[in-house]
């Protein structure tokens, strides 16, 4: 089963054509990095406008691209929310479209739920339990995933998500937008033992995470140095910042995978993307767990996560819906069965 992908939540127009949930036969993402980067942040007016005025073009590449028809397709599958409302609409009003005109159904798709089957992908089947972390510029979720319908949260960031965290810390050292691929690079020739950061702490026992502290430590670390008239070290900051981010996934993913005795964690969402990360969770979380994490270049937004899943709700007799709605603040939690 041939479906189509639509992915329009913030600022990448992405489609995909994804057959079974698998094969992965087109995968475009149009990035609107250049057009948000001079303001160092997505304005969401901004992003809409530019989501209409690429869309259409974008899908005829990838059909031409993948010498496939419209009438070669069996669904279309949409991101109907988290995300920037405006630009949600378009890839919403897009997939109805074609579905209307072709007769197909149409699959609404959790973006969360979306970025953790980006981890699942390459398995035929996804077998429960699992402990799911999605780590993206606008959400930090812990969830327990019973199977691909059911995800229970357990724990959520109290203050910044955690990429926000590393764009907005990007800002503070001067790095640029979007920040988590410049505080990787040049956290490269640093090292995090020249700069200690404090860990967050909290008073009671919980999965949740809090990101701002370490972000306010960064901040006044900088503005110390400056008005010592210091240099400011860059690399050492940017390790630091990224080893303590590490830190805090690896010891909520240990407690959460205690808690419910699950043996699996799949990790998706842009900051899974960070090589450092993968590695200390890869190598901190033992071999007694299974630990998927997404591919790199599925990790940022993408179509093929939500040609993927959706293709599993379908089967699942989630699928179709005439009239679709965009959910901007759509949570990753759902009960289905
Ligand atoms: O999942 P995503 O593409 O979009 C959302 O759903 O939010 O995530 C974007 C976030 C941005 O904050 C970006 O700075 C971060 O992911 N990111 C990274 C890396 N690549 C993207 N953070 C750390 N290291 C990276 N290599
Ligand atoms: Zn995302």
């Amino acid at each position: 089963m041939l479906i189509l992908g639509i992915e329009t939540s913030c600022d990448e127009t992405a489609l995909a054509l994804v057959s079974d949930g698998v094969h992965i036969h087109g995968n475009l993402v149009v990035s609107q990095v250049e057009l948000h980067s001079k303001f160092r942040g997505i304005i969401p007016e901004l992003a809409s406008r530019k989501h209409v005025e690429i869309i259409i073009p974008a899908l005829e590449q990838m059909l031409s691209e993948t010498c496939t028809r419209l009438s070669d397709i069996d669904a279309v599958a949409v991101t109907h929310g988290p995300g920037l409302l405006g630009s949600l609409l378009i890839g919403v009003s897009t997939a109805a479209g074609i579905a209307l005109g072709q007769r197909i159904p149409l699959i609404p798709v959790n973006h969360l739920q979306a970025h953790l089957y980006a981890a699942s992908l390459g398995q035929h089947s996804f077998h429960g339990p699992a402990v799911g972390l999605v780590i993206s510029g606008g959400h930090t979720d812990l969830v327990y995933m019973h199977n691909l319908l059911s995800y229970e949260l357990l724990g959520a960031t109290r203050d910044d998500a955690v990429g926000e965290a590393f764009d907005k810390v990007a800002r503070i050292l001067d790095l640029g937008y979007p920040g988590g691929p410049a505080i990787e690079r040049i956290a490269c020739s640093g090292n995090a033992v020249n700069v200690a950061l404090p860990q967050p702490k909290f008073k009671e026992a919980t999965l949740d995470f809090s990101l701002s502290g370490l972000k306010t430590a960064v901040l006044y670390r900088v503005k110390q140095l400056k008005k010592e008239g210091k240099s400011i070290p860059v690399p050492d900051i940017a390790a630091s910042f990224q080893l303590e981010v590490a830190r805090m996934l690896s010891k909520r993913l240990q407690q959460a995978t205690k808690q419910t005795e699950a043996t699996k964690i799949l990790i998706g969402g842009g900051v899974a993307a960070n090589r450092f990360i993968r590695e200390f969770l890869l190598s901190s979380l033992g071999p007694a767990i299974s630990i998927q994490i997404a591919a790199p270049h599925l990790c940022t937004d993408n179509a093929v996560m939500v040609a993927g899943l959706a293709y599993h709700r379908l089967n699942a007799g989630k699928g179709s819906t005439l009239s679709l709605e965009a959910v901007p603040n759509l949570s990753i939690s759902s009960k289905e069965h």
